[in-house]
């Protein structure tokens, strides 16, 4: 698998001057040994693949080939030379269906992109550069995120870009099918299979094509996008070719696993069969002979064991849980499914409460006439179950009125049922949002949000140990009979963290509740949590979401709406229209302003918990804001660090959040 470097000859060789003898037409069917300029996470792995981003969030990453390439027919002149590339590629993230950011392929006047940023912007440019001439960059991307500030139209496109990330050409990756007569088929980018790329220039006619392919596929006549686009002033006389790309905050790997080139033709075929592999990651396949074994093996049992022991093998499956020894320890906490499956009618749609992140909501009545909440996870492996039960248990013990009651769990093989106690009222969120339904009170509000900080200062000073909850949200606040406001899904978070490599954080949380700082650290903290809390306490006292988009695809962050009326003097017009101006001026003003104080920027200058609650009560005057924080925007500032909008606005599905966690936890 030596990388094979060929050194061709043409007949155009003879229209350029003698200096240009670099090689101009290469092939690396992997990347053994082979001569590459890598900059960033980019790196050769031992088998030949090109690594280009790893699991450290928000870092670049580059690959060129080391000698820059002759692109124009004259130094100086319009006219171009035509170039084409082939390459495979592959990007593995942590979910099936949701990545980090994408790839780029790269022609460039320049290998030095210090001032380019991550995450969204590729490492490519930055907010300040992107779209600007001078950048003599052009880039075909394949970009796994929908960032509406370059107008990207998917999740899952691919893109011809000049000079910037809004792309001119775009489609969504795909591939015009010739053995069903040309049909368009989808790729999904992040679906961890690897794809074939073509991208040819035309000098003459100033066309690029664009086209894609599995990788067993051949090529399709077709291509994905052809656009005409003049280059003579965008690629410049030299420049180099290669690969760009960036991790934002997921997990999320990018691979190439080979390459050619060639100006003034066809870029050379490359061997697919000599191609180093992409990484297999979990669920691992099963072996072949345990695919064909195992149902003969089972039929010809059920069939020797006859009907009568089908039955009984049947009812003991449907009841089959996983125990362990080390769970003895545990016992009070632990229910038996079967009285699990009796309390919710067998986990019946009519006793569903809703679907979260974390997987499906039932409502149960056990046998004792308790209602409860069985909340059904999916959990891919053992690994770490034993940590985090231990985790479920001690955080079974945490009891306070503004919690909701987590009373035990129940372990299958894939699965984890947690026993909550129930909430008649719902959650919170829909009295906010749901505007069929009558709004809450301001006295409600306030109660709510009174209840909700005392939950969390237990959380933060009050119990054992700290527990950072990670996802506040009005979502997860839900209702008790008396309209207390609860805090549910304490410490769930952390089933991130299990069975996975501790040197990777995956953040969870969402859009608007998440504190800048966690787009460079990934690190939960007390601090974080009152960020969250301040985005919470200004959404239930406005009746809107933290960050919301309208009809043109602007973000309205909310925080900035209330700063902007709060230095125009008039903080309380922000209230909830709903309520008809009838609410406490004085309680408003405190819950808007404190929730500005704890949604400021810098972790440092938030209030603690305990605070919190005593400007809540009245016990102590809520000191001003500074002046530096008036002057902010925080949706620039969350952009101009990298932050990543996008992931945070993602909501999580019900699919997303549970094979996220079978995927972390089985993948190693
Ligand atoms: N203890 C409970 N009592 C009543 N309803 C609940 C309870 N827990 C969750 N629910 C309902 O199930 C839905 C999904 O819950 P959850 O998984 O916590 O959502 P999310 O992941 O979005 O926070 C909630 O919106 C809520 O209506
Ligand atoms: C890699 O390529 C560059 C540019 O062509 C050359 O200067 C350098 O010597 C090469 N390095 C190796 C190890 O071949
Ligand atoms: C890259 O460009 C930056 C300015 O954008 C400059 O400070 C730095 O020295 C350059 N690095 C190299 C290796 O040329
Ligand atoms: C483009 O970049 C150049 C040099 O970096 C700068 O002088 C110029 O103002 C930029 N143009 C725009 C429109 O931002
Ligand atoms: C391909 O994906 C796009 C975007 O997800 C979708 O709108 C379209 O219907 C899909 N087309 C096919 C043929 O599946
Ligand atoms: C691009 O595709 C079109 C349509 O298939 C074809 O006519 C044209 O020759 C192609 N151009 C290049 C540069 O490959
Ligand atoms: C491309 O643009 C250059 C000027 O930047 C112009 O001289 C040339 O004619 C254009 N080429 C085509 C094919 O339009
Ligand atoms: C492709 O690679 C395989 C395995 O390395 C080799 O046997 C085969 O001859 C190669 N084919 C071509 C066309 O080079």
């Amino acid at each position: 698998m030596t990388p094979l470097v060929l050194l061709l000859f043409l007949g155009v060789g003879g229209l350029l001057p003698a200096a240009t003898a670099a090689e101009e037409r290469f092939v690396f069917d992997g990347f053994k040994g082979a001569n590459l300029t890598l900059d960033g996470m980019a790196t050769v792995t031992p088998d030949g693949l090109l690594l280009l981003t790893n699991a450290t969030p928000q870092l670049k990453a580059h690959a060129f080939y080391p000698a820059p390439l002759r692109f124009h027919r004259a130094p100086g002149g319009a006219a171009m030379r035509s170039f084409s590339t082939a390459f495979v590629i592959g990007i593995i993230g942590a979910y099936v269906d949701l990545s980090s950011h994408g790839m780029a392929f790269v022609v460039a006047k320049s290998r030095n992109f210090s001032s380019a940023l991550p995450g969204q912007f590729l490492g490519l440019v930055s907010s300040a550069t992107n779209g600007n001439a001078t950048n003599h960059l052009f880039a075909v991307e394949f970009d796994t995120i929908l960032n509406s500030e370059f107008n990207d139209m998917s999740g899952n496109h691919v893109g011809i870009d000049v000079n910037g990330l809004n792309s001119v050409d775009a489609d969504n990756a795909g591939y015009y099918d010739d053995t069903t007569g040309g049909a368009f088929r989808n790729l999904s980018l992040v679906s961890r299979k690897a794809m074939q790329v073509w991208v040819d220039f035309d000098g003459q006619a100033m066309q690029v094509n664009v086209t894609m392919a599995p990788l067993e596929a051949p090529r399709p006549k077709k291509p994905l996008l052809s656009t005409t686009v003049n280059l003579s002033s965008v690629i410049d006389d030299t420049a180099y070719v290669g690969f760009s790309s960036s991790s934002g905050i997921l997990f999320c790997r990018h691979y190439v696993l080979g390459w050619s080139f060639s100006m003034d033709g066809a870029a050379p075929a490359l061997n697919i069969s000599s191609l180093p592999t992409l990484p297999v990651t979990a669920p691992k396949p099963r072996s072949r002979t345990l695919q064909i074994v195992l149902p003969i093996a089972s039929a010809a049992l059920v069939l020797a064991v006859g009907a009568a022991a089908f039955a009984l093998l049947r009812r003991r499956r449907m009841y089959a849980e996983v125990k362990e020894e080390w769970e003895a320890t545990f016992g009070p906490h632990r229910f038996s499914y079967k009285d699990l499956y009796h309390a919710t009618d067998g986990f019946s749609d009519k006793r569903l409460l809703g679907i979260g992140g974390f997987g499906r909501v039932y409502r149960g009545v056990l046998a004792s006439k308790v209602e409860v909440a069985v909340k059904k996870v999916a959990h891919g492996s053992r690994q770490g179950m034993r940590e985090f039960v231990a985790e479920v248990v001690s955080i079974g013990r945490l009891r306070h009125r503004n919690l909701v009651q987590l009373l035990g769990y129940c372990r299958r093989k894939g699965e984890l049922l947690l026993v909550y106690d129930y909430m008649p009222s719902g959650s919170l969120d829909r009295y906010l949002h749901d505007q069929s339904r009558a709004p809450l009170s301001w006295a409600q509000r306030f109660h709510v949000i009174k209840g909700v900080a005392s939950g969390l200062l237990y959380l933060h000073e009050d119990w054992e140990q700290v527990v950072v909850h990670r996802d506040i949200k009005a979502s997860n606040v839900l209702l008790d009979k008396e309209m207390n406001g609860r805090l549910g899904d304490f410490g769930l978070a952390r089933l991130y963290d299990h069975g996975t490599d501790p040197h990777t954080t995956h953040v969870v949380g969402t859009m608007g509740y998440m504190a800048p700082e966690l787009g460079h650290t990934g690190k939960a903290s007390k601090a974080s949590d009152v960020f969250a809390f301040g985005a919470f306490m200004l959404e239930v006292a406005c009746g809107r979401k933290p960050v919301v988009q309208d009809a043109r695809d602007n973000r309205l962050v909310l925080v900035d709406w209330v700063l902007d009326r709060w230095r125009a003097g008039a903080v309380t017009d922000t209230v909830d229209c709903r309520l008809a101006g009838d609410f406490a001026e004085g309680e408003a003003s405190l819950v808007l302003r404190l929730g500005l104080l704890c949604s400021h920027p810098l972790p440092g200058a938030r209030p603690g918990m305990r605070q919190v609650v005593q400007y809540l009560e009245g016990d102590a005057p809520l000191p001003e804001l500074s002046p530096t924080y008036q002057g902010l925007n925080m949706l620039a500032l969350m952009q101009d660090q990298g932050f990543d909008p996008y992931i945070m606005a993602f909501p999580m599905t019900s699919t997303t959040g549970a094979s996220a966690i079978s995927d972390l936890s089985g993948g190693r």
